[in-house]
């Protein structure tokens, strides 16, 4: 029996195989089991004799058993350890990276040069009323820029907002006559253009407006200069020409130099601006003849695409990645 068992042990290949022999020869049934049952009949000079041998033969099966047990399971963890290995020196696999939409960085960016000029950042609404839009801003009610054809009505007092100067006075109501006022107010605006290369009927603005005693023309051509050295890099010139808008006066359009691709400098224009009208003042609940103040108002696509150099503003607005990309890692 033993010498079977040893054998048969031997040859045994799974765990699973060794489980069932072990029961077989030595479990509450098995050959070995019935043997030592069997003692009782034996004489008793037999008895130990026979016991002595059963437990030897027992003890060597355990042995085998629990020798094989142990390469079974050290074969087992060899061949997990193997299926699970990592090479830890393969390059990692780069994830897509989002980035900030050109619009969103050219804003970011100027408000990063006003706020480190000590300006705080205001925002308003883009649904604004007829007052906030234009009457507070000196456009009476039969003036030609508030004409239909240029705005989206959603009732006959609301409309969406045609430009981001009504910001400028909800920003003199927050301070109660308190001053200085020094904000800057990005949003969207809207008008009602017809989509081009170079119009859309909703774009973006930033507003401008510091109020305060003593301040001058010279203060607002110094603040220009400085944002457009600061975007379009340190040569940069500006120069403002006489222009017209009811709430500013006297009222300039500011143009920046700009090299073209062919080295050809040229002036462009990025934005409008002027002094705070007096009537503006006060309508904003600040005394014209003890403040002043000046506004301007400038085109973040316009920006953009000179900064960017790009040929069409409809790129900014449909979400072509081979496009937006380009922006992701600037
Ligand atoms: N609101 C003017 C526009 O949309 C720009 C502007 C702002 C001009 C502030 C002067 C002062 O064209």
């Amino acid at each position: 029996l033993k010498e079977e068992a040893l054998e048969v042990l031997e040859k045994v290949a799974t765990a699973k195989e060794l489980a069932d022999l072990r029961v077989k020869y030595s479990g509450k049934k098995g050959a070995l089991t019935e043997i030592l049952r069997g003692m009782g009949k034996l004489s008793a000079e037999e008895r130990p004799v026979v016991g002595q041998v059963a437990n030897e033969v027992r003890e060597a099966i355990e042995e085998v058993v629990n020798r094989k047990q142990d390469e079974f399971t050290k074969a087992e963890t060899n061949e997990r350890l193997q299926a699970e290995k990592i090479d830890v020196t393969l390059p990692g696999r780069a994830l897509p990276q989002g980035g900030l939409h050109p619009l969103n960085k050219v804003i970011e960016q100027i408000e990063d040069i006003f706020t480190g000029m000590g300006y705080r950042v205001a925002e308003g609404p883009q649904a604004e009323t007829d007052y906030y839009n234009f009457e507070a801003l000196n456009l009476p009610k039969n003036h030609p820029a508030r004409d239909m054809q240029d705005s989206f009505y959603l009732t006959e007092d609301l409309l969406m907002r045609t430009h981001t100067s009504p910001v400028q006075i909800r920003a003199m109501e927050a301070m109660k006559g308190e001053t200085p006022i020094k904000v800057i107010c990005p949003g969207t605006v809207f008008r009602r253009d017809d989509d081009d290369a170079t119009h859309s009927f909703q774009f973006h603005q930033i507003e401008g407006l510091v109020i305060g005693k003593d301040i001058r023309m010279s203060d607002l051509k110094g603040t220009l200069l400085q944002f457009a050295r600061e975007m379009f890099g340190e040569s940069t010139e500006i120069r403002l020409r006489p222009s017209f808008f009811p709430f500013t006066e006297p009222s300039a359009e500011v143009d920046v130099t700009f090299v073209k691709k062919n080295g050809e400098r040229v002036w462009i224009e990025i934005l409008g601006c002027g002094m705070v009208h007096p009537k503006v003042l006060e309508m904003g609940g600040f005394d014209p003849e003890v403040y002043s103040g000046f506004a301007f108002g400038m085109g973040v696509e316009r920006i953009a695409i000179l900064k960017y150099g790009i040929d069409d503003i409809r790129h900014f607005y449909n979400s072509d990645l081979s496009f937006l990309k380009q922006f992701a890692r600037q």
